[in-house]
Formats: C-alpha cells, sequence, structure tokens
C-alpha cells in the first residue's frame, strides 16, 4: 500500500522523524506530504498511533489526467466494489484544482459519478452518498502532475486525542507534536511552558520525547470500514499502539496567567492520563522562578498578536530576560509575526517556517549561553 500522510507545510520533516523513529523510511516529501510503503498491518498500526499526521490516505492511482473525460474512463475501470463496502455512506474531498476542473465540488462529483457508474455497470447497488456525515471518504487531489485518488484511512483528520479541549488559542495536536519533533524533543531533558495554556504543548512534546502513541481506537478510524483491513486484529494492534507514560521522567511543567486554562490543561492532562507526569500551575511569567538543576527546553507558544493581543510585546520581552536566567537552556518559541520576536533580544539558532491556520509562522530555536 502507498500511503500519503498530510501535514500542515513545513512539518513535513516532523512525520519524517516519526516514521524513521519507528525504525521506517519514508521514500518521498513534498509540501504538506511524506509518502510511505507499507502492508495493511502497518498503514492500520499507523492510523492508530501516529502523532503528527493529520490525514492518512491509501494512494490507489495517481497520474490521471485532471480533466472530467479521463476521470470518468479511469475511474470507472477501478474496482470500487472491493474497496468500498455497499453498507457504509461515503463522500470525495476533492483539493486542488486544474483548467478543466476548476471547482473542487465539481471533481467531486464526477468521482461520484465514476464510482456509481463502476457499481452500475455490474449490477451493483452504490454505496450511499452522504456529504455531510460520511463513513468513509474517498480522497481526490488535483495538482500539476495529475489527479490522486485515495481512501482516508482516518475518514477525517486525526488530530483530536479524545479530550475534547476547549482554549482561547489552542494548538492543534497534530502541530504541537510536530513542533516537538522539530525541537528535537527528547525524553533525557526537562520541559518547561511558560504560556502553557490549555497543555497541548506539553502533552504532545511529553509524547513525543516518550515515544508514546496517539492510542486511536480503531471505531474513530475508517479501518473498521475497509475491506483491506477486515481480516486482521484490530484491537491486539490498538493495544500495541497505547503506551503508559513513565514513571520516571525529569520535570515536565507548565504554567499560565489565565486560570480557565490552567483548569483546562489539568482537565485535558488527566483525560490523558498525564496528570501524574505534567505539573501546570496559574503564575504569569514574571513571577515564575527560574527552575533549578539540569539544563531544560522550553517549548512555548507565547501569544501573537492576530490571536491574542494585550500585552503581547510584554511577553515576549518577559520571555527573553526569564531564559537570559537559564544558561545551558534551549528556547523553542512559535511565532507568527516578525516584530514580536525581536523583543526576545536573542539571535535565533535556527528557524523552522510552518504554515499553521493558514498563518505563516516560525519555530524560533534559540540557545541560552552563560553571561560573559
Ligand atoms: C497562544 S496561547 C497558548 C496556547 C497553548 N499552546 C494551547 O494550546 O492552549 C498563549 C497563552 O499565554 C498566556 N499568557 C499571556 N501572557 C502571559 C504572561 N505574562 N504570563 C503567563 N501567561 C501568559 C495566555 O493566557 C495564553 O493562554
Amino acid at each position: 500500500m502507498r500511503l500519503r500522510f498530510g501535514v500542515s507545510a513545513g512539518l513535513e520533516p516532523a512525520v519524517r522523524r516519526e516514521l524513521e523513529l519507528r525504525g521506517l523510511k519514508p521514500f518521498d516529501e513534498s509540501r504538506g506530504a511524506v509518502h510511505l510503503d507499507a502492508d495493511a498491518e502497518l498503514a492500520a498500526r499507523l492510523t492508530l498511533g501516529i502523532r503528527t499526521s493529520s490525514r492518512i490516505v491509501w494512494e490507489l492511482g495517481d497520474g490521471i489526467p485532471p480533466a472530467t473525460e479521463a476521470l470518468l474512463t479511469e475511474l470507472t475501470a477501478w474496482p470500487w466494489e472491493s474497496w468500498l463496502p455497499r453498507e457504509h455512506s461515503f463522500a470525495v474531498r476533492a483539493v486542488g484544482r486544474s483548467d478543466a476542473l476548476r471547482h473542487s465540488t465539481y471533481a467531486a462529483r464526477v468521482v461520484k459519478d465514476a464510482i456509481r457508474d463502476r457499481f452500475r455497470a455490474r449490477g451493483l447497488e452504490c454505496p450511499p452518498v452522504d456529504p455531510v456525515s460520511p463513513r468513509l471518504l474517498v480522497d481526490l487531489r488535483i495538482g500539476r502532475d495529475g489527479a490522486a485518488l485515495g481512501l482516508d484511512l482516518g475518514a477525517g483528520s486525526l488530530h483530536q486525542r479524545g479530550t475534547g479541549r476547549r482554549g482561547r488559542a489552542p494548538l492543534r495536536e497534530d502541530v504541537a507534536a510536530g513542533l516537538a519533533h522539530l525541537a528535537a524533543v527528547d525524553s533525557g531533558t526537562p520541559l518547561l511552558d511558560p504560556f502553557c495554556g490549555t497543555g497541548t504543548f506539553l502533552a504532545e512534546a511529553f509524547a513525543v520525547a516518550h515515544g508514546l502513541p496517539a492510542g486511536r481506537h480503531p471505531a474513530r478510524t475508517a479501518l473498521i470500514r475497509l475491506p483491506a483491513f477486515r481480516e486482521l486484529p484490530l484491537s491486539e494492534l490498538a493495544a500495541a499502539e497505547r503506551a503508559t507514560p513513565p514513571e520516571e521522567h525529569p520535570p515536565v511543567r507548565g504554567s499560565d496567567a489565565d486560570p480557565a486554562a490552567v483548569d483546562a490543561a489539568r482537565q485535558q492532562l488527566a483525560r490523558l492520563g498525564l496528570d501524574e507526569s505534567i505539573r501546570v500551575r496559574v503564575c504569569t511569567l514574571d513571577q515564575l522562578q527560574p527552575p533549578r538543576g539540569e539544563a531544560g527546553l522550553i517549548l512555548t507558544n507565547p501569544p501573537w498578536g492576530l490571536r491574542l493581543d494585550e500585552g503581547v510585546e510584554e511577553s515576549w520581552h518577559a520571555l527573553g530576560q526569564f531564559a537570559r536566567q537559564l544558561p545551558g537552556w534551549q528556547l523553542a518559541a512559535l511565532c507568527g509575526d516578525p516584530a514580536l520576536s525581536r523583543q526576545l533580544g536573542l539571535k535565533a539558532s535556527r528557524r523552522h517556517p510552518v504554515r499553521i491556520a493558514g498563518i505563516d509562522t516560525r519555530l524560533l530555536m534559540y540557545t541560552m549561553r552563560a553571561p560573559r
């Protein structure tokens, strides 16, 4: 099976790192996608366990000329009846455009018609189409090299971790995990997030550092509905993609000025079973004491203009002052506005551009040195 892992642009190296830490070797990477060959069991395990990808698509074919007639001819020759069971509804999600297929809704309709024609030509009943809450998703991607078709193994976005968390400016879980990979978090380094909000960065960074898979339930994916995975012991595979956090580890701490956010963080961490591993408390950055002991990593998403407004510059300035008290530490800060990061008064050693929710951001990395 050829798999495509969808990811926010700039986080492709994070997906690659997560796969490589599992001993896997992706064969290709392009903007917003990483590709891997896998058998059905590995595809199922990754659907249940991967953290950094928001979508896993089993690619059925590509390079189809992106025009109506070509799609209809090509796709009616594909064995859709062996991929799509008649008892589950489906929808086509289309992304991209070509000269002939300018509107994604039209392109999706062409694919849906081709699938219907295929069933009809064999005297079979076509599965129902449900554009609102389909049980299976056919993925159509129209690009410069033609159209690619696949089946979404997650049947939707894989970012949620089942905690139902809400925050003022929360980071999506897959993005937080990806940023943690870019910052190269590891199991031997203390972690600190002084703008922890609902605790997503802490939870994902801790999980990434200790190699804890996402632990999705098969029922929340398309695996249980697709014939290609029917023979697999999905419950056993899901158990293998669940891990308990280690009891011993360097300190992982978070704080935030907003008591409601810290409350939400505590609830989220408890639901994830990480409340014993990660401590969070209400504290403004100017009140926070620099941690003692081994040097660690500050991994944080401070407020930035478009999302939160009051006292934003002051927060960045205070972060620079705070980090200066921690020689030997690393600072990794997500920023969507270069004018704000200048408030740190520090020189970045690395900058990772990442596009998040349509905004060009950067994960800025700094190494804190002892004052001369
Ligand atoms: C962009 S949000 C962080 C979101 C977080 N990563 C999440 O996923 O929920 C920035 C956070 O910084 C907090 N904050 C702003 N100024 C602060 C300060 N001076 N000290 C501590 N926290 C502050 C806000 O309450 C907010 O929760």
